[in-house]
């Protein structure tokens, strides 16, 4: 090996035991100051920073510090030495300690970046992406990666200890329909045909327990051409798996399994298990949401009982009318501002609700309410008991369709929990929601569509629903949910082609749709197909929650905006005519130059 470049020690590791050592260090420079006849230099590597040390009997060696500026990229051979007392640094790790440069190489010089190389910078998100190679070069950047390595080592490690084999499925696959948008690739040899990058490896980890593989696992790459998010990326990743043999219970038991594993070894986190459970039903009732922040409370309360019977005509009608009247009940936020309750009532609006009411319990207990006139004495008492209300409490509610009181009332509960403060960022709250409604009636479509995939077994005593009430119908599914974020998703899958076959007719998929859309894997399914079932873990939120970030763009190494273009290779971009017409492909710029040529013929 070349020992132009060699190191021997990494910066931030050095420590009191090091004093007296001689040492050679490779790094960047984070600060370099100037102390009159002594430089000063702090040289960062991805250990973290060591103060250098240089003073003019280095000779040439402190002219080349003279020169260096920051991100300089330098050797240094130096001795560590202990730091007097009244120059130790508390804020680093090596504080205690310098190294006393005895000669320096200027490796690289770099022209100065666009922001300061540092943790806590608030530079535009868009200007970090466009140098994301110095955005990563920040301590906290780093800290992101180093996690997200240790993550899916442990992850590989405690699958392997099960019996689960790594299996890669392809990235050029057949378009599927059912979930979101496809990102297509045109096939050049095949004219006109188009490859699908995969929304998930589903069908392939199911035809690999039909190859009898019974446990696999893959940390895989899917994409999905949908509106992005903070926690949505249009490239992501998941740890996908799928085991043979086994119902909701084992898979459940083998995840939950797999999550304490990894947030104690990557983090030091003791996860209670086994994890908490609720319906989707009972989500949906006390949180409004099949993704519940279980870090504060305020649940749902359901109000129909209580405000039946009075004069409030908006209630008595929707009431009437097949809706719900629910509230939420802010605890001691009775004196909101009048400007912030109207702010509300836009703030509901967002999630569909028409209107949004509310009662003040005054420190008498007396009820402060536009609406308060329409209910009397009795009514009013109802309603308190119901709310829990105490005074000082804040209720408000909201009247609608289950779906909408849901959603609204749901949402506007986070934002009251976020207004008051209600969030312990410390906190890890993980829930398992099982039973899933197998279908949602789409009203753009006209039809039922399956609420997770097809594939989803539904729960066995609601099989003869399916072709009477394909509604009332509830899967074997299971979604893992940490504050308030969907973590994975799975199901057991049907094996039996009877009930496949009924499941289409559900969604109105006819045998012969059914075919050319699923053939393959219901072709597969003849050969001896075992009961299985499976998961996915969303990669990327999962490593957000652990690195509390407020995006899964700081834990991907080169993330897509949320207009998913790459900032800095600049993709998606033009290409040139000749690529398009290998591909046979004719975008509308070139079918007006070809009909151009055609005029001119
Ligand atoms: P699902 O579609 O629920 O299930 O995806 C599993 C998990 O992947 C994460 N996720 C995303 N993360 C970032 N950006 C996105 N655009 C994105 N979309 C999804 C979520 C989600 O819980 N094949 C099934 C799993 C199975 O049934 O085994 C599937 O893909 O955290
Ligand atoms: P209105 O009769 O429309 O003026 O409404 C009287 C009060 O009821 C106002 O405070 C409205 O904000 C409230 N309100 C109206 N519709 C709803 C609804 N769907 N849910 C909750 N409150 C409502």
């Amino acid at each position: 090996m070349d020992e132009k470049f060699k190191r021997d020690h990494h910066c931030g590791q050095l420590t009191k035991q090091d004093a007296g050592q001689e040492v050679v260090l490779c790094g960047w420079v984070a600060t370099r100051r100037d102390h009159g006849g002594l430089i000063f230099i702090d040289l960062r590597d991805r250990s973290g920073v060591v103060q250098i040390v240089i003073d003019p009997a280095a000779g040439e060696s402190f002219k080349k510090a003279e020169a260096v500026r920051s991100e300089y990229v330098l050797q240094v051979f130096g001795k560590v030495r202990e730091r007097s007392a009244e120059t130790i640094n508390p804020n680093i790790a090596t504080g205690t300690i310098e190294v006393v440069a005895s000669a320096l190489n200027i490796l690289n010089p770099a022209k100065t970046p666009p922001f300061y190389i540092e943790d806590g910078i608030d530079t535009d998100e868009n200007l970090r992406l466009k140098y994301r190679y110095l955005d990563l070069r920040r301590p906290e950047m780093q800290k992101n990666f180093i996690l997200r390595h240790k993550v899916t080592k442990l992850m590989r490690d405690y699958l392997d200890k099960h019996g689960f084999l790594e299996i890669e499925t392809p990235m050029l696959c057949r378009s599927t329909p059912e979930g979101a948008r496809d990102y297509l690739v045109p096939s050049r040899v095949n004219p006109g045909k188009f490859y699908a990058l995969p929304q998930s490896p589903q069908l392939f980890k199911q035809l690999l327990m039909v190859a009898g593989m019974e446990r696999y696992f893959q940390i895989a790459r899917c994409f999905r051409d949908e509106d992005l998010r903070a926690d949505r990326q249009p490239e992501f990743t998941q740890l996908d798996m799928e085991m043979s043999f086994v119902e909701m219970e084992d898979i459940m038991e083998m995840m939950e399994g797999l999550i304490a594993y990894v947030f104690e070894g990557a983090m030091g986190m003791k996860v209670q298990l086994p994890m908490q459970r609720m319906t989707w039903d009972t989500a949906m009732d006390l949180y409004g949401s099949d993704k519940p922040d279980l870090r504060f409370d305020m649940k749902l309360v359901n109000m129909v009982d209580a405000v039946s019977g009075s004069n409030f005509k908006v209630f008595n009608d929707i009431i009437a009318n097949g809706g719900i009247v629910k509230a939420i009940n802010v605890k001691g936020y009775a004196a909101i501002p009048r400007r912030e309750l109207d702010g509300l009532v836009d703030f509901v609006g967002i999630y569909g609700a028409k209107g949004l009411a509310w009662m003040q319990i005054q420190p008498d207990g007396a009820v402060k309410s536009p609406i308060a006139k329409f209910f009397d004495e009795a009514h009013l008492a109802k309603i308190k008991a119901a709310g829990k209300a105490e005074p000082g409490d804040l209720l408000l509610f909201v009247g609608d369709k289950p779906a909408v009181v849901a959603q609204a009332l749901g949402a506007l509960r986070i934002e009251m929990a976020k207004r008051r403060n209600l969030i312990d960022p410390d906190k890890y709250m993980f829930t398992w929601v099982t039973k899933f409604p197998m279908f949602e009636y789409s009203e753009e479509e006209k039809r039922y569509v399956a609420m997770h995939h097809p594939f989803t077994a539904p729960c066995d005593e609601d099989l003869p629903l399916l072709k009477t009430n394909p509604g009332k119908v509830y899967a074997k599914a299971y979604d893992m949910v940490l504050n308030g974020i969907e973590l994975g998703g799975g199901s057991i899958r049907i094996h039996r082609q009877d009930v496949q076959k009924a499941i289409f007719e559900a969604i109105g998929l006819t045998d012969q749709e059914a075919k050319e859309k699923f053939g393959f894997l219901m072709t597969a399914f003849e050969y001896g197909a075992p009961p299985h079932g499976g998961l996915a873990f969303g990669l990327d939120r999962m490593l957000m929650l652990m690195a509390k970030r407020a995006s899964i763009r700081d834990v991907i190494a080169f993330p897509k905006t949320q207009s998913a273009n790459d900032l800095m290779d600049e993709a998606p971009n033009t290409v040139d005519e000749k690529q398009l017409r290998e591909l046979h492909i004719r975008t509308a710029i070139l079918l007006k130059k070809d009909d151009k040529k055609d005029e001119k013929k």
